[in-house]
């Protein structure tokens, strides 16, 4: 119950035991359409481009960057933890000009403060933002950020590692040009895979460089040989067929469950844990508007060692929760309720060892 990955599904866990066949054998081409219509529905879009990038969710942000980025262009980065100064540091060795909007920790993403950004920086070709920011536990508005991206003419490229099959997000319908996510979060497949999706504005200007991405590996025009739409499957690298035949179980569980009802389940377990929590007398970090159904940022009381604290639960009860990062070490417990983590035995297993270790 950290901040991720959270526990996997044993069928995902039988799924990628299966026996290896090629990145080139006819079954597997198939499955890789299947896996990326599978894609589209959690993402909730039609973008034809819309495939696993080989590696992790920082890989998938640096993909959104590293194509949609050329050397000397502008791009506006809201940054509210961790994942924003991560996307800062890759738009500058992209050589790109990021023009950071920071924001307290704990707090979300002032629209009001971006949109003044995009006024002020009106040669600006993208806006940048975390949808739900692991490190503090907040959730900030895509929905309004992406229209004043429009709204500038810019490009929008959301950060949903956290958010993907957790809480709400309509890729198409908030025009959201570039996303990428994470699988050991919400979607509780193994960690190591980054799914993307560009639009067709995201393409355009990919296919409008002047200079090709600075990365090979995650080149577009590249990637989308190999994982279509239309391609000819020309291999670019061997892909992780396991890990993939793990991400596409993942999906199968969600689309059985139900998108909203995955979005429903995750906020009905926040809410027991958080009015457990406050029966204990502890508090939550962050205003009620803008929490993480999936990771809970709690308040570590006065005079209490957090970090004993976690041992205890770890060694007691087997269960991990997350530390507080950057200005929030010391201040705060991630609790994740996260994809297979967010049931109800996990909120009383949890409740129960923090009762025991506070006492
Ligand atoms: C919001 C957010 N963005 C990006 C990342 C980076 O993902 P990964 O650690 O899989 O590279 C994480 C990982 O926790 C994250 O929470």
């Amino acid at each position: 119950m950290g901040p991720g990955p959270s526990d996997v599904y044993p069928e995902v866990l039988a799924a990628m035991a299966r026996p290896t066949i090629g990145h080139l054998d006819p079954a597997f081409i198939v499955f890789m359409d299947a896996l990326n219509e599978r894609l589209r529905y959690a993402f909730q879009t039609k973008n034809a481009v819309t495939l696993p990038i080989s590696a992790p969710g920082s890989a998938g942000m640096e993909c959104c960057l590293v194509n949609l980025l050329e050397p000397g262009e502008k791009i506006i980065i809201a940054s509210n933890g961790v994942f924003g100064g991560r996307m800062i540091e890759i738009a500058r060795r992209c050589g790109a000009i990021p023009v950071p909007v920071e924001f307290e920790w704990g707090t979300a993403v002032d629209p009001n403060r971006v949109a003044d950004a995009l006024r002020s920086h009106g040669d600006a070709v993208a806006l940048a933002f975390v949808h739900s920011e692991t490190s503090t536990g907040v959730r900030s508005d895509a929905e309004s950020l992406c229209q004043l991206a429009r709204e500038h003419d810019c490009l929008s490229i959301v950060d949903a590692v956290t958010t993907l099959g957790g809480i709400e997000l309509r890729v198409d319908e908030w025009g959201i040009d570039a996303i990428y996510a994470g699988t050991q979060k919400c979607l509780s497949a193994p960690p190591g895979l980054s799914p993307v999706s560009f639009n067709q504005a995201a393409m355009a200007k990919v296919s409008a460089r002047k200079t090709p991405p600075q990365s090979w590996f995650l080149d577009m025009n590249l990637l989308t040989g190999y994982w279509g739409p239309g391609a000819k499957r020309a291999y670019h690298h061997t892909a992780p067929i396991n890990a993939l035949f793990a991400l596409d179980e993942a999906l199968r569980v969600l689309q059985r469950e139900g998108l909203e009802n995955s979005w429903g389940r995750h906020r009905n377990n926040h809410v027991k844990l958080r009015s457990g929590i406050e029966d204990m007398g502890l508090e939550f970090y962050v205003e009620p508007q803008h929490r993480l159904p999936q990771l809970n940022a709690v308040v570590v009381p006065d005079g209490v060692d957090e970090a004993a604290v976690r041992g205890f639960l770890l060694h007691e009860f087997n269960l991990e929760i997350g530390a507080g990062l950057g200005p929030l070490a010391g201040k705060i417990w991630r609790i994740g309720l996260m994809g297979a983590s967010s049931t109800e035995q996990h909120v009383d297993l949890c409740l129960e060892g923090l009762q025991r270790a506070l006492d």
